[in-house]
């Protein structure tokens, strides 16, 4: 079984559409055990809501790689707060809550709808698109660059280190090739954000950097490496993930011509809609990892002690005993309780942000390109199993 998954986990039907794949998981095999394709090891994936649920809040599990992997192995990514454990994460996140407030975020909306507008304007003129390549990518990355204080020339080159540490971080697909390019890029983005920080401690701006270097928590404050931590992570969070959500969105719309004048018709839909963007077509399709602190039982499977677990939000999201007809996109769903943000302490910091620029994209698209359509319904998905995310989509206006 756990070969023959792999190797479907890795194959281009499963890439164009995942979910049948998920729904045999969730009714044959709820737990499942994924081996890693190019190292030893693998690790166990969770497919149904309520077994993935009572992992995130009540199973025996931590995050902290640092206690199994050899030092050499760590990453900043693993220092900050999304790898870490209570009690060091609660204070990495709390110092990090003190910089990302809900102002500086709701801030922020301006801004996103000018941006927007200057993507939007340039498309109209062409009369065609690459929706990805035109609107999707460079509105995250330019928010979460400038909401980090990252110089606007810097945009293209940390955009595509961050593509290739998410190309090189898939235990499925990834190969030597890949997580050599993806270990390169970790240490530019490493030089980078160095020479960056050095800069704003002798010249602070009104940026999330220097916000975050002067954050202070009574007597506590980041050091230095955990300053570098959370500048990669919220830079890679900050804009893989939305890029997605956007993406996804508008393939979804277009190919459900009847949500989509349902939502035409009905704007005040809009926030369910998104809701339901990050349900049906889930950027982060598994979670990141987790590792049993104690030997526990999940759907009548063992887990053994330090093994590895992945929450699988894209199948949960779509499990039917939670989702009367999970296969149906549907903006007016409610109740949506979807883990699309994930669930429990680790719950998505920038979800506020990422449900703003949405919110201001899908507005924008309704309102200035009425007329948008698929120029080919081929579209091209990243080679990443655990983010969902399209490479190319052409759209005409
Ligand atoms: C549509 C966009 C986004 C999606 C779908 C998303 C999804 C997620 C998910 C599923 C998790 C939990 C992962 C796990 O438990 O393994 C997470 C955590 C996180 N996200 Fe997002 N995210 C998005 C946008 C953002 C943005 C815009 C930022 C910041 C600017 C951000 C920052 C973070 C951080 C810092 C964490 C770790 C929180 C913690 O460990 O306490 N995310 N996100």
């Amino acid at each position: 079984m756990s070969s023959s998954i792999a190797t479907e986990l890795a194959g281009a039907a499963f890439l164009a559409y995942p979910y049948p794949v998920y729904r045999r998981l969730i009714e044959q095999t709820p737990v499942f055990w994924l081996p890693h394709v190019h190292e030893p090891g693998g690790m166990w994936c969770v497919a149904r809501y309520r077994d993935v649920a009572f992992v995130l809040h009540h199973a025996p599990v931590f995050k902290d790689t640092s206690r199994i992997a050899p030092p050499e192995r760590l990453t900043p990514l693993d220092r900050a707060m999304l790898q870490r454990d209570p009690p060091d994460h609660t204070r990495l996140r709390r110092l990090a809550s003190h910089a990302f407030t809900p102002r500086r975020v709701q801030n922020l909306e301006p801004r996103i709808e000018q941006i927007s507008r200057r993507l939007i304007n340039q498309i109209r003129e062409r009369g065609t698109a690459d929706f990805i390549t035109d609107y999707a990518r460079p509105l995250p990355i330019i928010v979460i660059a400038e909401l980090l204080g990252v110089p606007f020339e810097d945009h293209e080159r940390f955009s595509a280190w961050s593509d290739q540490i998410m190309i090189g971080s898939d235990s499925v697909l990834g190969g030597e090739e890949a997580a050599h390019r993806s270990r390169e890029a970790m240490a530019a983005l490493v030089d980078y954000f160095t020479a960056l920080i050095r800069e704003r401690r002798q010249h602070p701006r009104d940026d999330l950097i220097s916000a975050l270097i002067a954050a202070r928590d009574a007597e506590d404050r980041l050091n230095e490496d955990e300053l570098l931590g959370m500048c990669v992570l919220l830079l890679i969070a900050g804009h893989e993930t939305t890029v997605n959500l956007i993406g996804n969105g508008l393939l979804t719309l277009l190919r459900q011509r009847d949500q989509l004048s349902l939502l035409q018709r009905h704007p005040e839909y809009l926030t369910s809609a998104i809701e339901e963007m990050l349900r049906y077509e889930s950027p982060v399709q598994r979670s990141t990892p987790r590792f049993a602190a104690a030997t526990f039982e999940i759907a009548g499977q063992r887990i053994e002690q330090g093994q590895q677990i992945s929450l699988m939000f894209g199948a949960a999201n779509r499990d039917p005993s939670l989702f009367p007809d999970p296969d149906r996109f549907d903006v007016t769903r409610h109740p949506n309780p979807h883990m699309g943000f994930g669930s429990g302490i680790h719950y998505c910091l920038g979800a506020p942000l990422a449900r703003i620029e949405a919110r201001v994209a899908f507005s924008h698209m309704l309102e200035y390109l009425p007329d948008i359509d698929l120029a080919t319904d081929q579209p091209q998905w990243k080679p990443v199993t655990w983010l969902r995310g399209l490479q190319r989509l052409p759209i005409s206006v």
